[in-house]
Parts: C-alpha cells; sequence; structure tokens
C-alpha cells in the first residue's frame, strides 16, 4: 500500500486549467480582505468576549485576543506561504497533496469540511438567536416552538425554522455565483463593521477606569475545563486551568480562538483570485491584521463599560449598552449582530463547497460531483449537498453543543499545514515563492505546538465526536478515493503500459 503517494506541485496548478473543473478569476486582493473580514468577525466577538472576561480573564481578555492572535498569526504566514506557492482552490487541503502526500491531505480536508460545516451550522444557530433578540427588541417576537432550540432538544420535536430558512436562502445565492455572493457580502460586511465601530466608539463614553482595577484579577479557584490537557499538566507541574491570573489569560485566549476562525478561508478561493501569488497573503494577512486590532478595541470598551463580574456571558456587546440605559444602541446591536453573522455562515459555506470541489477533481470523491455549471461557474451539485447538510444541522440540533468541534477540526488542519511548510521548502526548494515566512523552520514548528496544545485543551467528549468524524473520513477514503483517485489511476495506468 501506497500510503505517501504525492501529487505534484506542477500537476495540482495544471488542474485548474480543466475547464470542466475551471472557477472563473475575478477576486481583487480588496475583494480578498473584505471576504476574509465577512468570515472572521462573527458570533466569536459578539458572544464570547463576554464569556472570556467574565469567566477566565477579566480584562486582561484584552490580552487573550492578542495571545489567539498571534497563535492565529503564526498559522496565518503558513497559510500566506503556501497560498503564494501553490494557488489553486481547496486551501490546506491543496498545498498538503502536494507538500505531505494524499493520504494527509485526505486527513486535513475532511478536517476542513468539519470546520466549515459544522462552523456554518454553528453560527447559524447564533444568528437565528440574535434574530429573535432582535424581533423581541422590536416588538415583534418569534413563537419558541420554531425558534433556537436549547440542549433539552436533539434532533426530534423541534425545527429551528430561522437557521434553516438562512442556510436554504444562502444556498441558492452561492449556487448563483460568487461574484454576486460577494456583492452581497460587501453590503454585509459594511453594516457590520460599522456596528462594531459604533461599538467602539460609543461605548468610549461609558467607560469607568474603576472597572479596569485590577486587570488581571487575581487567581480564584481552579477551573475545571475537562480538557485532555488538565491530567497532564496537573501531573506535571502540580497546576490547574486557572480563573483569572495569568493563566486565565491563556485560558480566555483558547476560547476567543474562535472568533479569528476563517482567515483560512481566504485560501480557498484562490484560483477565484486574478493574482493569487501578490494577493492572496494580502487578503488573509490584512483580514487578520484588522480584526485583530477591533477585537481589541471591543474588549477594552466592553470591560470598560461593564466590570468584569458582571458581564452577560451570552450577549456582551448588546448588555452593556443595556445597562448603561441605552436600549436604542442595544437594538442597533442585535441588528448589527444579525447582518454580520448572515456574512459569516455564507462565506464558510462557500469555503466548504471550495474544499469538496478540489477533492473530487482529484477524484477522491466521485469526480462528476465537482463540475462546475457553465452558466453559473459554480459547482452546483457540491454546493447543494453542502447547504442540505448545513441546514439539516443548523435547524435540527441544540445550540451550544457542536462548538469545540469546529475548534478541534482548524486546530488539527492548522497545526498539519505549519508542519509542512519545512516539508515543502526540503521536498522543493526550487519553487518560486513571492511571500515566505520568517526565521522558518523555527516559526512553523512553533506553531504547529501552539495548536496542538489547544488542542489538547478541548475536552474528552470532542475528542470522541472527532475520532468518530476522522473514522468515518477514513472508510471513505479507503474505500473509495485510495482506489479511485486520479493519483492512483495514473500509477495503474503506468504500471500497465509498456
Ligand atoms: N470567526 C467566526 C466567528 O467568530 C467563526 O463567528
Amino acid at each position: 500500500m501506497d500510503l505517501l503517494r504525492t501529487k505534484s506541485v506542477e500537476t495540482s496548478i495544471s488542474d485548474t486549467d480543466d475547464p470542466g473543473y475551471q472557477l472563473k478569476r475575478k477576486l481583487t486582493a480588496l475583494d480578498l480582505t473584505v471576504f476574509g473580514i465577512g468570515v472572521i468577525i462573527g458570533a466569536g466577538i459578539f458572544t464570547l468576549t463576554g464569556k472570556a472576561a467574565s469567566q477566565f480573564a477579566g480584562p486582561g481578555v484584552v490580552f487573550s485576543f492578542v495571545l489567539a492572535a498571534v497563535c492565529c498569526g503564526l498559522a496565518a504566514l503558513c497559510y500566506a506561504e503556501f497560498a503564494s506557492t501553490i494557488p489553486v482552490s481547496g486551501s490546506a487541503y491543496t498545498f498538503s497533496y502536494a507538500a505531505l502526500g494524499e493520504l494527509i491531505a485526505w486527513i486535513i480536508g475532511w478536517d476542513l469540511v468539519l470546520e466549515l460545516m459544522l462552523g456554518a451550522s454553528v453560527v447559524a444557530q447564533g444568528w437565528s438567536t440574535y434574530a429573535v433578540t432582535f424581533l423581541d427588541e422590536i416588538g415583534l417576537g418569534w413563537p419558541d416552538a420554531i425558534g433556537p432550540a436549547d440542549t433539552e432538544h436533539f434532533f426530534w420535536g423541534h425545527v429551528n425554522v430561522l437557521a434553516l430558512l438562512l442556510v436554504l436562502l444562502l444556498t441558492a445565492l452561492i449556487a448563483i455565483g460568487i461574484k454576486e455572493s460577494l456583492r452581497v457580502n460587501l453590503v454585509l460586511v459594511g453594516v457590520k463593521l460599522f456596528i462594531v465601530l459604533f461599538v467602539i466608539v460609543a461605548g468610549l463614553f461609558y467607560i469607568h477606569g474603576a472597572n479596569y482595577d485590577p486587570f488581571i484579577p487575581p487567581r480564584s479557584d481552579p477551573v475545571d475545563t475537562g480538557g485532555l490537557a488538565q491530567p497532564l499538566v496537573q501531573w506535571a507541574f502540580g497546576l490547574q486551568p486557572q480563573t483569572y491570573g495569568v493563566l486565565g489569560i491563556v485560558s480566555g485566549a483558547s476560547v476567543v480562538f474562535f472568533a479569528y476562525i476563517g482567515f483560512d478561508v481566504v485560501a480557498t478561493t484562490a484560483e477565484e483570485a486574478k493574482n493569487p501569488q501578490r494577493d492572496l497573503p494580502r487578503g488573509i494577512i490584512a483580514s487578520l491584521t484588522i480584526c485583530t486590532v477591533l477585537y481589541v478595541a471591543v474588549a477594552l470598551v466592553v470591560t470598560g463599560m461593564v466590570r468584569y463580574d458582571k458581564i452577560d456571558t451570552e450577549a456582551a456587546l448588546a448588555s452593556a449598552f443595556k445597562d448603561v440605559g441605552r436600549d436604542g444602541f442595544a437594538t442597533l446591536i442585535a441588528a448589527g449582530a444579525v447582518a454580520g453573522l448572515t456574512t459569516v455562515v455564507m462565506t464558510l459555506m462557500i469555503g466548504a463547497t471550495r474544499v469538496l470541489f478540489a477533492m473530487s477533481r482529484d477524484a477522491l470523491l466521485p469526480p462528476g460531483f465537482g463540475h462546475t455549471n457553465s452558466r453559473t461557474g459554480t459547482p452546483v451539485m457540491i454546493t447543494l449537498t453542502i447547504g442540505g447538510l448545513v441546514a439539516l444541522v443548523a435547524g435540527f440540533t441544540p445550540i451550544g453543543k457542536l462548538e469545540e468541534m469546529v475548534n478541534i477540526g482548524t486546530l488539527s488542519a492548522f497545526a498539519l499545514v505549519s508542519a509542512a511548510v519545512p516539508v515543502l521548502r526540503r521536498t522543493r526548494p526550487d519553487l518560486e515563492r513571492s511571500f515566505r515566512v520568517p526565521l522558518s523552520p523555527v516559526l512553523p514548528i512553533l506553531a504547529a505546538l501552539v495548536c496542538v496544545y489547544l488542542m489538547a485543551n478541548l475536552s474528552l467528549e470532542t475528542w470522541l465526536r472527532f475520532l468518530i468524524w476522522m473514522a468515518l473520513g477514513f472508510g471513505l477514503y479507503f474505500g473509495y478515493g485510495y482506489r479511485k483517485s486520479r493519483l492512483a489511476t495514473e500509477a495503474g495506468a503506468a504500471t500497465v503500459s509498456p
């Protein structure tokens, strides 16, 4: 069994010339940055800021945001180097096909599908919660029986109709064509940026210096996060993850990590970029930097407005304004969150379609699945499949169950991509790299280690679900892809011919 077979970089790039699987090259660096911001700013900043501040870090959550940004920044540099070297659709999946071989590529692709599909479902559910809040605020309301469900309801007896409708509408937009979707995206990103800036500027007037004292609250009782790392860390250092203190900042960072997820999706549009080698690194790094600055500012303002132990853990941004008697501002923020989360769901779904597209072009999935429609230029069958699955998960599973699954899928892909940078430099030093990670191999290895550490902090339940997902993936690979992939077919043909 050849588990290390690798597709050459040249084949990966020339694959994009096949007219049956071609995407249109329309996106500029600005489009890519907007696309990135569209997917990064979402449920994370609107909901997790409060949770991380009140449970882990106090106003020190500002440092948690910086720390999570540094982790993502390291991974972003690795993504940027790959995207500038192998500008083809499918993101980390395609890079690793050339650098680490088919099996690892399949694993990364499978992880990414998990990240993107479940991410879209989770954010669609968050969207429905904000939509209901907004409808309540303006006095309309929405029946509980068809609204967001709590953990009591699982797969039967309850449909989250709002989330379901949102996903179906977005699926139709994506199937019509990415440029059209991006136009909608542009408007919605504008609204979202306005709301975030509004929170920062309006909030400045309600900051009380006393709320920053202490900025890093002293350590209190240890928190049992249920992470796999906890027993190990305890055994090795006699420590436990902490509430507050410096370790609380680290715990906060692992929570707000979710808020940065999405910059990697920019790399999935490589084949639709006009000048991918130059513009992809720009788009990835610009969107991550802009979001970091905004997140830090929002965290500073919110923890200045409300004392950290009084912050609302569900809807911190809107609640902070309610607490200071500005209900109208809270309504505006809920409306902005609805617009903001819409773009996140859409962009995550587009990312998922592009990963499956690349996998089916390599015949790791049935090739007919990935054909692009001649009129829209989009892979319609894949789009409808992804849309259907996301709608099912968003509509029928309870809120708050799947977030950690998104994190574990993302972190595992980040770790493998980071590790692949020095590997490809060694195996293909000749390739033109318009962007290079500084200090390789130190930075890529550091990036991979940080990701693995964060993964180890996730709960046992998440690990079990993740292992089941991976087992499914292996079943599919060895049952279909290993025998039918283009590499397998080409290898077979080469053996038969004289
Ligand atoms: N970063 C995205 C969000 O915060 C996934 O919703």
